[in-house]
């Protein structure tokens, strides 16, 4: 019972007391009833009073289940459904998949039924698994932080996992291919050890003079907020391979180290707890390095992460221009 009930029993029994009290003692006085009937009579309006509140009891509370039901259950459920509902299509997905025997490209075409909330990755792991298990499709955090799913949508070096189905289609149709600046190995897949292997030798890591105090370092290398500034937005780069695939340079020569990285070097180079200093640099100086670059500005057009590599290349030339990179004896 609530607080709100005892109170209504209180001033109840404060009338009634008093009021069968006197009509008792009227009743008894004038012979009507005996002093054995009045403790009866009391019983019988105590057990009546707890059967009305009792009843009471019980049927708010059924009401306010019902209440509760309508209010959190039915009402949001509602609003749910309809949002879920909407924009539901049947699109055509055609994938030109890479033939590992015929070593060429074959357009396949399926339907998937996809709403505002699906992305490529989640059309191609439907046909996968509802219509065509022999699809090959990389990837593993579909959330855009592995670099695991890229791949070319609708013409765009694209992250599959980022990508709306929806928003993308051009007339309820939408065309997914590999990469073609990394060597093919089947369907979407890509090879990304030469890739890799380019971002290897750049040293990505922090270089220290004094390597043993590096591996049992004493303290934190401190940085103020400027100096992180520096190099911040490049280190925001997941190896997606996407500004490879979308670099001119990269795709017709193969030696090029490509903007990814181009811009680690000057990530790390810019970084102030770094002291490689101008071998770093000396890593960008060729016809294979920054010098190779056109500035077609394509790697950061289709960066997912806005890490800018075009900007970060041109920013190395000026650095060679300065004479950065000349090792002073
Ligand atoms: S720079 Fe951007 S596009 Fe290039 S690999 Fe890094 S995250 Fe991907
Ligand atoms: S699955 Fe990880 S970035 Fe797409």
């Amino acid at each position: 019972m609530k607080t709100s009930d005892y109170m209504v029993m209180f001033y109840a029994s404060m009338i009634a007391v008093p009021f069968l009290f006197v009509v008792e003692t009227l009743l008894l006085a004038s012979g009507y009833i005996k002093f054995t009937d009045i403790i009866e009579i009391l019983t019988a309006v105590g057990l009546a009073v707890y059967c009305v509140i009792g009843f009471k009891e019980v049927y708010s509370h059924k009401k306010r289940k019902v209440n509760r039901l309508s209010d959190e259950t039915s009402i949001p459920s509602k609003e749910i459904k309809i949002k879920h509902n909407r924009g539901e299509k049947v699109l055509e997905v055609i994938i030109k998949r890479f033939d590992l025997e015929g070593r060429r490209l074959e357009a396949h075409t399926y339907k998937v039924k996809g709403n505002r909330f699906t992305t490529v990755l989640d059309a191609l792991l439907s046909i996968k698994s509802e219509q065509d298990s022999s699809l090959a499709v990389r990837y593993s955090c579909r959330m855009g932080i592995c670099g695991s799913c890229s791949m070319v949508v609708n013409g765009r070096p694209s992250l599959a996992c980022e990508t709306p189905l929806l928003d993308t289609a051009k007339e309820d149709r939408i065309e997914v291919e590999p990469m073609r600046a990394h060597p093919l190995l089947k369907d979407l897949v890509t090879d990304f050890d030469d890739f890799f292997s380019k971002h290897k030798k750049i040293h990505p890591g922090l270089f220290r003079e004094d390597k043993k105090e590096q591996m049992n370092a004493s303290s934190i290398y401190n940085q103020s907020r400027e100096e992180r500034d520096v190099y911040l937005p490049f280190s925001y780069c997941i190896m997606c391979g996407l500004c490879q695939d979308a670099c001119p340079v990269a795709n017709s020569n193969k030696d090029f180290a490509g903007p990814q990285a181009l811009s680690q070097i000057y990530r790390y180079a810019t970084d102030s707890r770094d002291q490689k200093g101008p071998k770093r640099l000396n890593l960008a100086n060729s016809l294979e390095g920054a010098w190779g670059c056109e500035f077609a500005g394509a790697c950061s057009e289709v960066c997912p992460k806005g890490v800018d590599p075009a900007a970060a290349i041109q920013s190395l030339k000026f650095k060679m221009f300065a004479g950065e990179d000349k090792i002073s004896d």
